[in-house]
């Protein structure tokens, strides 16, 4: 590769951001004309979140985003990675807009603007309003179509504003944790739901995506400001060599990876990922939807926290990893791994990152750019005495070595163009509340107060060259 690089080792057009999402930041629940959504209704609860922890207030953002951007731009960072909500935009999910949701996202881009950071913005980070999930939900294939009004609506009032639109973020949450797990907003489990969330989801992103190219009057990447879709592609590795370990972890990547990712190639569901689920009933997919779904994107996102090790298991109840994690009728289960944990109880396997990137790289034919749109790591950090910084080291370590992971496989070719860190600050991390952080600075919840950590200050120096991970 002969690209230029800069001090960091990086191509000095890659872009670092950090990440955040509406309902995990913003706060102001009930402002300006916001409507409820299905965390809302969760959180509120008794018994779904750590601590009976709501997003009712978070860090605010709604309020304070002049300071968060201020940081920011103090950080040297090129672009900032939030998400609409869309109860802000339309509170009933269908029907009537809101302006003054829309109001919000332009001063928040204006300002991101002003301090020379990109403004990409996710249409769906999980906050699907009430009234949807109480006409079926993502179940329910009408709502595939209310996404795609909603998302036009913004594409057409937002569009000068936004500099990338990432359609969904990782719809096999939404659909697994929602709908079959339960852990997450809405809290339903039945597998069959889950398989049709999953379709209406990709339904949504097509219908989305293509509407955004009609609207910019060509059928083809390019037109328009870059569009694509962020997945959490699960892609464990086999625990040894051996033939039946290798074959396990080919039937982890089926749920893992090939379902959301092969319908937005052209390609068809893993049919023996349904056959293996059987009795619970496969999506519909009516005629046309699999050509909508693979309208082409034009970056692919991959959010990457961690990598397991699977090995061969016997189908049953039996064959499930003991840690809460339902049986896998595919035959498989995660083994222990010597690795580091994280607050999440995730495994730090920096090299994860990079066999990662090279496995999407070959599963795409290396057609489609990429970017790293989260990563990151909860940490159980303290501040000093005086209340002033935050030592996070295994946090500072964390990050190094997946930036490191992340250089290699562009070395080797992969076409990564960006990397946003997960988070920008400490926010609701749904399930656990705020019991877990994953921000480069510090939430003190009492006053609000942000707190630099020591990591904010490690990717301000890896982002202007001075540290080479
Ligand atoms: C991802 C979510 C993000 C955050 C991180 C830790 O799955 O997209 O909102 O919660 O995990």
């Amino acid at each position: 590769m002969n690209q230029r690089r800069q001090g960091n080792g990086f191509p000095t057009d890659f872009l670092w951001g950090v990440a955040t999402a509406s309902y995990q930041v913003e706060g102001a629940v009930k402002a300006d004309g916001r409507g409820p959504s299905i965390w809302d209704t969760f959180s509120h609860t008794p018994g779904t979140v750590l601590h009976g922890h709501t997003g009712d207030v978070s860090v605010d953002q709604y309020h304070r985003y002049e300071e968060d951007v201020a940081l920011m731009r103090e950080a040297g960072l090129g672009a900032y990675r939030f998400s609409i909500a869309w109860p802000r935009i339309q509170p009933d999910g269908s029907g009537a807009f809101n302006p003054k949701g829309f109001d919000y996202y332009k001063r928040l881009i204006d300002e991101l603007h002003r301090a020379g950071i990109s403004a990409v913005a996710t249409l769906y980070h999980w906050d699907l309003p009430q009234p949807l999930e109480d006409a079926g939900g993502w179940p329910s294939r009408d709502t595939a179509f209310r996404y795609a009004e909603y998302a036009l609506a913004c594409f057409r009032e937002l569009g000068d504003h936004v500099d990338m639109w990432i359609t969904l973020n990782e719809p096999w949450c939404s659909a697994v944790l929602g709908y079959w797990e339960g852990h997450h907003a809405p809290g339903r489990r039945d597998v069959g739901d889950a398989w049709a969330a999953g379709h209406h989801l990709l339904l949504a992103h097509g219908l989305a995506t293509q509407a955004y190219r009609a609207e910019h009057g060509s059928a083809s990447p390019g037109a328009g400001t870059p569009i694509g879709i962020s997945l959490n592609l699960y892609t464990p590795r086999a625990a040894t060599n051996r033939k039946e370990d290798q074959d396990a972890v080919d039937r982890a990547w089926d749920l893992g990876a090939r379902f959301f990712l092969d319908p937005l190639l052209g390609k068809p569901y893993p049919e023996r990922h349904f056959k293996a689920w059987a009795p619970a009933p496969p999506p519909q997919v009516l005629d046309g939807d699999m050509e909508i779904i693979a309208t082409p994107i034009d970056f692919l996102g991959l959010n990457y926290y961690f990598e397991n090790a699977v090995a061969s298991a016997p189908v049953g109840p039996e064959g499930g990893d003991g840690g809460g994690v339902p049986t896998h009728p595919e035959g498989f289960r995660h083994v222990p791994t010597h690795h580091e944990r994280t607050a999440m109880d995730w495994p730090v396997v920096p090299r994860g990152l990079y066999r990662h990137l090279h496995w999407v790289w070959e599963h795409t034919d290396g057609r489609i750019p990429l970017y790293i749109t989260e990563n990151g790591c909860a940490v159980e950090d303290t501040l000093t005495r005086d209340g002033l910084r935050c030592h996070d080291s295994r946090r500072v370590a964390y990050l190094r070595d997946h930036f490191a992971a992340a250089r290699e496989a562009i070395d080797e070719g992969v076409d990564l163009r960006g990397y946003f860190v997960w988070s920008l600050i400490d926010n609701f991390e749904w399930a656990w509340g705020y019991d877990r952080r994953f921000g480069v600075i510090y939430a003190d919840y009492l006053d609000n107060r942000r707190i630099p950590k020591d990591s904010y200050f490690y990717l301000r120096d890896v982002v202007s060259g001075a540290e080479r991970p």
